[in-house]
């Protein structure tokens, strides 16, 4: 079993520097979602085929996931010669699938069915089709006799000749290694584009007189949204979201309007959890039970501990990790900072580069000044500290626990256990000045 994802094209019409398939859909690039679901299905040998131009970009781009080969198509001469530059390793016996790098919400069940469709009806090859309707934009036309493969016509090529049909080409195959590697050798290049196209091979297999067949498939057809445009980018954005945030609601999430929270599939969040809306959670974030995350905040790689309450409007950067039973409220931005349980950070205030022990209270306007410009800084805050407003902790710096600092004081030096820290000019009052 082999798999081939083709990722070559040049996507001309994203018209963006970024190459098509590394586009980021909730913080994954698009073809990472095929290899993953591919992956799922229990395919063990991946080829992803990238064009000689930001071939590279694509490589560095899914480093992270494991077990991928990539083979390069110096040229984009179609998906037909996409699928020949990607088939060096295979077999006459080996099974294969052709994937689109360009279909980020294809899944493993829909691979398996397909798997199992050929199994029970022995094929050289298999395309599978799906109902478009009214739909069928730029999909390439399906026609068949009673699953009997006929021909695949390109949205471009359609003439009137061509009978009207609703069955769009999911460019999805299961081809025999053997027949897909006899049938590349003889595609030919004369159409409107001068393209190799993959949807040659089936039809060549079949006028040999092998038996090749269409699985008309049940599944939604977004399922098949391919990403030619930025529109269409878009529009896959929002099928992934609801996917993800459907998945999230069955565990026991509470969100207040799903549509506008956007949640990565890397993020793991417990049940009971309460999501706001306007929220956007990447990377490896990780919600406990009980937490709360109000309108409008960020998280990036953060951890909020059980019963935690965030927001609204909180910005918590990569490195940070919330205890229990804390508050990190409007307008606080927290970055790679520890804050132990039952701190509270009610509003209007900056950490980074800190460690703050339990139940310190850091008031509003309160920020640790912890870049001098070259370096990043430490600030330690021990147990029960309390951090007037206003206040500028110049890192590196310790307030030992149970330490008071003052309102508005700008801290140079380490505040020992129990003590108060004041750094402020004295207020002076001139009586009568308003008046002169
Ligand atoms: C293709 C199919 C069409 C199908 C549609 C489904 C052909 C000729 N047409 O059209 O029938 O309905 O997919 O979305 O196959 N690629 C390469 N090298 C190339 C050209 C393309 O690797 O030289 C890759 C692209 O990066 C992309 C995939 O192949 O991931 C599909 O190519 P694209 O140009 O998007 O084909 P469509 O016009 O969508
Ligand atoms: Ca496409």
């Amino acid at each position: 079993m082999k798999a081939i994802i083709l990722a070559a094209g040049k996507g001309k019409r994203m018209k963006s520097d970024l190459q098509k398939v590394m586009h980021p859909i909730l913080g994954k690039p698009i073809v990472q979602y095929v290899a993953e679901a591919a992956k799922e299905a229990g395919f063990k040998d991946i080829t992803v085929v990238v064009g000689g131009e930001g071939g590279e970009e694509i490589k560095k781009g899914l480093s992270t996931c494991e077990g991928l080969h990539f083979a390069v198509q110096q040229t984009p001469l179609g998906t037909g010669d996409a699928v020949k530059a990607g088939a060096g390793q295979i077999a006459p016996d080996d099974d294969v699938i052709v994937l689109c790098g360009d279909m980020p919400l294809v899944t493993a069940d829909f691979i398996r069915e397909m798997m199992d469709y050929k199994k029970n009806n022995p094929c050289e090859a298999v395309v599978a089709a799906v109902f478009r309707g009214e739909a069928m934009g730029d999909f390439g036309r399906v026609f068949d006799r009673r699953d009997e493969f006929i021909e695949i016509v390109e949205a471009r090529d359609i003439t009137d000749e061509h009978p009207a049909t609703n069955w769009g080409n999911t460019g999805i195959y299961l081809f025999k290694g053997a027949s897909l590697l006899s049938g590349l050798e003889k595609m030919k290049n004369s159409n409107s584009q001068n393209e190799y196209y993959l949807t040659d091979v089936p039809k060549i297999l079949r006028e040999e007189g092998k038996t090749v067949r269409v699985f008309h498939t049940r599944a939604d057809m977004s399922v098949f949204t391919g990403i030619n445009t930025q529109s269409h980018l878009a529009e896959a954005v929002g099928y992934m979201r609801e996917r993800i945030n459907e998945g999230h609601m069955a565990n026991g999430v509470r969100m207040i309007d799903p549509r506008s929270a956007f949640i990565s599939s890397t993020v793991k969040i417990a049940r009971g959890v309460t999501i706001y809306p306007g929220v956007i959670l990447e990377g490896n974030c990780e919600i406990a039970e009980g937490a709360t995350i109000g309108m409008g905040c960020h998280l990036i790689d953060a951890k909020v501990g059980k019963s935690t309450s965030v927001g609204p409007f909180a910005y918590l950067r990569p490195g940070s990790v919330i205890g229990e039973k804390c508050r990190v409220g409007n307008f606080v931005e927290v970055k790679n900072a520890t804050l132990a349980d039952g701190v509270k950070m009610a509003h209007l205030a900056y950490i980074g580069d800190a460690d703050v022990g339990k139940n310190v209270n850091y008031s509003c306007g309160a920020i640790t000044a912890n870049y001098d410009g070259k370096n990043k800084h430490r600030t330690k805050i021990g147990d029960n500290a309390f951090i007037g407003s206003n206040v500028n902790l110049v890192a590196p710096v310790e307030i030992g626990e149970n330490a008071l600092v003052a309102a508005g004081s700008t801290i140079t030096d380490d505040i020992p256990p129990f003590a108060l820290g004041i750094a402020r000019e004295r207020q002076c009052i001139k009586e009568n000045r308003i008046k002169k």
